[in-house]
C-alpha cells in the first residue's frame, strides 16, 4: 500500500524526534518516497543529514531555501502527498496547525494539502491532558484530522505517563489507514440533520430535549471523508462546524422542515438523526409569561410536522429512533410508517450510548426487516457501518 506514495513526514521539535528517522526508514524500505519537513525546533534533536540519508531525498527545513523540485510553489510539496504524518507532533505545532498558522514549511503545506493528515502527538503527559491541547486536537479532528493516541510509558522528565510516540509499526498502520480511506461516496449529495429543536414557548423559554447532535455530526464528518458533498441542518449543538460542509441552522421543527425539503431536491440520501419535538406552543406568547403564585400554567400545545415522514423524493430516506424500551418492534414501526429504507434503532437506557455520549449502541434494521446489532463503539464508527449500508442501497 505505501508502494510509490509520497509521505510527508513533517518532524517536529520533541525529544522522540529521534524515532522519526526509524519511521523514516521504514516507510522509505516499504517502498514510499518520503519527504521529510523539520522545524526548527526538530533540527535541534536530529540532524537533516539523518534523514536525507535514510530517504535518499532532500530534506526541507526552511520556506526560503527550498530543495529545487519544490522551488516553484511550496504548494506543490502539499499537492503531492497522498499522505502527511507529523510525528512526533509537539504540543506547540499542534495548537500551530490548530491556529491554521503557516509562518514554516510544515505549516503551509499541512493548510494547503487535500490529503489525509496523521498526527501522533508525543509531549510531557501534563501538557498532553491540558485542555487547550485537547481543544486544539478536538478541533483538527473535527476537520478530518487523525490523530494516534500516545503510548503510556517513561517520558523524557523521567517520570511515567501518557505522552510517548508510539512504535514505528503503530504509525505505519495509521497511515496505511489514512491512505485507504474509502471514496466510495463521491460524486453523492448526503443531508445530514442533527441536534434538538426548541419550540419557544415565550421569549425566554423553550422546549428542547437532550439531543447533543454529536451523532448527526460524526455522519455528516464520516460521509465528507468518503468523498460526499454534505449539506449539515443543524438544529441546536454545542459543537464545532465540520470543515467543507454546508452548514444549515434550523432551531425549530418548523425552520427544520423548511431547510430538509430544500435541501433533498439535489440529494441522494436524507439522514435524519436530529431529536424532533414533537410538539410546538400553538401560539408562542410575545412576552415573557408571568407566574402567578398559586396558580397551574397550561401550555397549548400542536403537533410540529413529521418531517421525516412526510418528506418525498427520488433519495434514501435514513430515521433514527431513540427508545427506552422495544427497541427493535418500535423501531420496525416506525420505519414502515414514515417510508424509509433505514432506521437505526438507538438505545437510550444508557449512559454510554444515546443522548450526549461519544458512544452509542444502535440496530440498523432495513426496509426488509433485517436486523443488525451492532456492539458499542464510537458515533464515528457507527456513523461509517451506517454509510456502509446506505452506500449499498444506492
Ligand atoms: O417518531 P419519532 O420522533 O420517534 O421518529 C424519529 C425519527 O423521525 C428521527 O429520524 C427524527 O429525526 C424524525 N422526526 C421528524 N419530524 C418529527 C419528529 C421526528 O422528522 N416531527
Amino acid at each position: 500500500m505505501l508502494k510509490n506514495k509520497t509521505i510527508i513526514l513533517g518532524i517536529t521539535g520533541g525529544i522522540a524526534a529521534y524515532k522519526a528517522a526509524d519511521l523514516a526508514s521504514k516507510l522509505t524500505q516499504a517502498g514510499a518516497k518520503v519527504e521529510v519537513i523539520m522545524t526548527e525546533a526538530a533540527m535541534k534533536f536530529i540532524t537533516p543529514l539523518t534523514l536525507r540519508n535514510i530517504t535518499h531525498r532532500p530534506v526541507v527545513t526552511d520556506m526560503f531555501e527550498l530543495a529545487s523540485e519544490w522551488s516553484v510553489e511550496h504548494v506543490a510539496l502539499a499537492e503531492a502527498a497522498d499522505a502527511i504524518i507529523v510525528a512526533p507532533a509537539t504540543a506547540n505545532t499542534i495548537a500551530r496547525l490548530a491556529a491554521g498558522i503557516a509562518d514554516d514549511m510544515l505549516g503551509t503545506v499541512v493548510l494547503a494539502t487535500k490529503a489525509p493528515v496523521v498526527i501522533a502527538p508525543a509531549m510531557n503527559d501534563l501538557m498532553y491532558s491540558n485542555k487547550v491541547t485537547q481543544e486544539n486536537i478536538t478541533k483538527l479532528k473535527a476537520r478530518g484530522f487523525s490523530f494516534i493516541e500516545p503510548g503510556y510509558g517513561r517520558l523524557a522528565s523521567g517520570k511515567m505517563g501518557k505522552g510517548r510516540l508510539p512504535d514505528t509499526p503503530e504509525i505505519i498502520a495509521a497511515i496505511e489507514a489514512a491512505l485507504g480511506q474509502k471514496k466510495d461516496l463521491s460524486g453523492k449529495h448526503v443531508v445530514v440533520t442533527a441536534g434538538g429543536t426548541r419550540e419557544p414557548i415565550d421569549p425566554v423559554r423553550h422546549i428542547g430535549n437532550r439531543s447533543s447532535g454529536k451523532m448527526g455530526y460524526a455522519l455528516a464528518e464520516a460521509a465528507r471523508d468518503r468523498g460526499a458533498k454534505v449539506t449539515l441542518i443543524s438544529a441546536n449543538v454545542s459543537l464545532d462546524a465540520p470543515a467543507d460542509v454546508t452548514l444549515v441552522k434550523a432551531p425549530t421543527a418548523l425552520e427544520m422542515k423548511k431547510e430538509v425539503e430544500k435541501a433533498v431536491k439535489k440529494s441522494d440520501v436524507l439522514i435524519m438523526a436530529a431529536a424532533v419535538a414533537d410538539y410546538q406552543m400553538e401560539i408562542a406568547a410575545g412576552n415573557k409569561i408571568k407566574k402567578e403564585s398559586g396558580k397551574n400554567l397550561t401550555l397549548n400545545l400542536v403537533k410540529t410536522p413529521d418531517i421525516l415522514g412526510e418528506v418525498k423524493g427520488n433519495f434514501i430516506k435514513v430515521g433514527f429512533a431513540a427508545e427506552s424500551e422495544n427497541l427493535v418492534a418500535n423501531a420496525k414501526k416506525k420505519l414502515t410508517g414514515k417510508k424509509l429504507d433505514l432506521i437505526i434503532a438507538n438505545d437510550i437506557t444508557k449512559t454510554d450510548s444515546g443522548f450526549d455520549a461519544d458512544t452509542n449502541r444502535v440496530v440498523i434494521i432495513d426496509k426488509k426487516g433485517k436486523t443488525e446489532e451492532l456492539p458499542l463503539m464510537s458515533k464515528r464508527e457507527v456513523a461509517d457501518k451506517i454509510l456502509d449500508k446506505v452506500k449499498g442501497l444506492l
